[in-house]
């Protein structure tokens, strides 16, 4: 299977909204599948379906991902039609992103979060999660909604950011 090729920014497929999943067929487990290789590929704990061009709101993530562990011993997750239902404890804390190559920056996000999605056969599911698994589902929902994380930045920092961005793709 090859990977595919993860936009970055200014591409402007990140700003789409994506749309909801309704079919849970063979070809969103492919889909899924190949975004999983490409995470692991890119070496991202996360990676939403816009992120590679597909308008669908579904992203995976596997926040154990470690380069040196065998495939045997992934434990890659697909969350798909993702909802926060309750969210606490706010904390800043360093962001990197595979569509915003090269740049961290410090963003503030819920420390603990209660996620609500569907699996790849369409069962509702819940999760609680916390630290690097919450920023990431909060990371990978913006995404979803079509934005990146240098948008919360202050304007100087993320006008810097972006132009630099901008002059990589020149
Ligand atoms: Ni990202």
């Amino acid at each position: 299977m090859e990977a595919y090729k993860i936009l970055t920014y200014p591409d402007p497929f990140l700003k789409i909204i994506a749309k909801p999943v309704t079919l849970f067929d063979e070809e969103l487990q492919e889909i899924s599948e190949r975004m999983i290789q490409t995470m692991y590929e890119g070496i991202g704990v996360g990676l939403a379906a816009t992120q590679v061009g597909v308008n669908k709101r579904l992203f995976v993530m596997d926040v154990s991902y470690n380069k040196d562990l065998p495939e045997s011993e992934r434990n890659p997750i697909v969350v798909i039609n993702p909802k926060i239902i309750e969210k606490a404890d706010k904390q800043a804390g360093e962001e990197g992103c595979l569509s915003v190559p090269e740049f961290r920056a410090d963003v503030e996000r819920y420390r603990q979060v209660k996620l609500q999605y569907r699996d790849l056969k369409g069962d509702l599911k819940e999760m609680d999660a916390e630290d690097l698994a919450a920023v990431c589902i909060q990371h990978e929902i913006d995404h979803l909604k079509g934005k990146l994380f240098i948008d919360y930045l202050p304007p100087l920092q993320r006008n810097m950011i972006k132009k630099k961005l901008k002059k990589r793709v020149e």
